[in-house]
C-alpha cells in the first residue's frame, strides 16, 4: 500500500457565518489564541508525516498563501530590533520550498467538487483531505493516528454527536466495528434525526484512495445544492470498502461561532504559558 504523503485543504468556503469578520479576511486565518485556524491544520498533517500541503482556495483568499511565504518587511524590522523570538514565529516554521500547492476553486460548488479541483496535484496515490475549520485537540493528531490505522479505502474519523444535531452531520449506517474501525454500508448527508441510520458522525478529516475523483467528476449536486464528497464515497461503497475511524480526541467546530469561542478557550487552557490567566479570567464569569 502507498504511504499517505499528501494532504488537501479545501479552503474556498464563504464563510458566511462569520461575517462581517469574513469579509475581507478568510475564515481560515482567524486566529485561534494566536496562530490562525489553518496553520494548527498544517501543523497537524506535518506531525502525520505528510510531504506536500495543497490548498484548494478561492477569491478573496490571498492571505493564506502569504502566511505560507516570506513576510521581508516585518521579518526586517524585526531583525533590526532583535527581536528573534518574534522573528522565529514569522519563519522557522515555513515548509520547504515547493511542498505548498494552491489551486482555485472558482465556483463554491461543494466539498466534493473542492476535492475533485486538486485532482492532478494529488495523481494517483491515497491522500488525506483536512478541513482546517474542524480543530481537534489530541495528544496524538488526529491524522496522525488515521495514518498509522489505514488499511486502503476510503476514510473518515468519525464521533457519535447527539441524536437531535445529526441534521449538521454525513452519518454513517453501520455493517460493524472492530475496535476504533467501524465498517459502513452506507453514508448519508446531514439526516432530519428520525431518519438517521445512526448517531456516528464525520468530522473533517479523511483518507481517501484516488479513485474518488472520477466518481467526483460524474457526481450529482446533493444536499443544499453541492457537490458533495459524502455522496460520492458512498457511492463506492461494495467497490471501495468505507471505514469510520474513533478517533481520540476533541473536536471543535470553528465554522460556528459557539464552536470558535469554544476552542478559543480549549487551546488556551491547553498551554502552559496561559492556563493560570485564563482559569483566573474564566472564574470572573461563571464565579
Ligand atoms: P462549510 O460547510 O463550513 O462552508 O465548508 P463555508 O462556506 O466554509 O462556511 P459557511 O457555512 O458559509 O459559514 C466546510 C469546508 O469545505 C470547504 C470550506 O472551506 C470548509 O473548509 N468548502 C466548502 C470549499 O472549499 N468549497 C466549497 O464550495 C464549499
Amino acid at each position: 500500500m502507498k504511504k499517505v504523503r499528501k494532504a488537501v485543504f479545501p479552503v474556498a468556503g464563504l464563510g458566511t457565518r462569520f461575517l462581517p469578520a469574513t469579509k475581507a479576511i478568510p475564515k481560515e486565518m482567524l486566529p485561534v489564541v494566536d496562530k490562525p485556524i489553518v496553520h494548527y491544520a498544517f501543523e497537524e498533517a506535518l506531525a502525520a508525516g505528510i510531504e506536500q500541503f495543497i490548498f484548494v482556495t478561492g477569491r478573496n483568499k490571498n492571505a493564506i498563501e502569504d502566511h505560507f511565504d516570506h513576510a521581508y518587511e516585518l521579518q526586517h524590522k524585526l531583525s533590526g530590533k532583535e527581536k528573534i523570538k518574534e522573528l522565529a514565529l514569522t519563519r522557522d516554521w515555513l515548509p520547504s520550498a515547493g511542498s505548498v500547492s494552491f489551486t482555485r476553486q472558482q465556483d463554491s460548488l461543494g466539498l466534493g467538487h473542492a476535492v475533485w479541483c486538486a485532482r492532478h496535484l494529488v495523481g494517483d496515490e491515497p491522500f488525506a483531505v483536512i478541513l482546517p475549520d474542524d480543530m481537534v485537540l489530541a495528544d496524538q493528531p488526529c491524522v496522525k493516528q488515521m495514518v498509522e490505522a489505514y488499511k486502503g479505502g476510503n476514510m473518515a474519523a468519525v464521533m457519535d454527536v447527539p441524536r437531535d444535531k445529526t441534521k449538521s452531520y454525513g452519518i454513517l449506517d453501520i455493517a460493524h466495528s472492530d475496535g476504533k474501525m467501524v465498517t459502513a454500508k452506507g453514508l448519508v448527508e446531514k439526516p432530519e434525526p428520525e431518519k438517521a441510520p445512526s448517531t456516528l458522525s464525520i468530522i473533517g478529516r479523511y483518507i481517501l484512495e484516488p479513485g474518488i475523483f472520477s466518481v467526483l467528476e460524474n457526481q450529482k449536486k446533493g444536499n443544499g445544492g453541492e457537490i458533495q464528497l459524502t455522496d460520492a464515497m458512498s457511492s463506492m461503497i461494495g467497490k471501495v470498502p468505507f471505514y469510520g475511524y474513533r478517533f481520540d480526541g476533541k473536536r471543535y467546530d470553528c465554522g460556528s461561532r459557539e464552536g470558535y469561542l469554544e476552542a478559543n478557550i480549549a487551546f488556551a487552557l491547553d498551554r502552559d504559558d496561559m492556563k493560570k490567566d485564563v482559569h483566573k479570567i474564566l472564574k470572573q464569569f461563571v464565579g
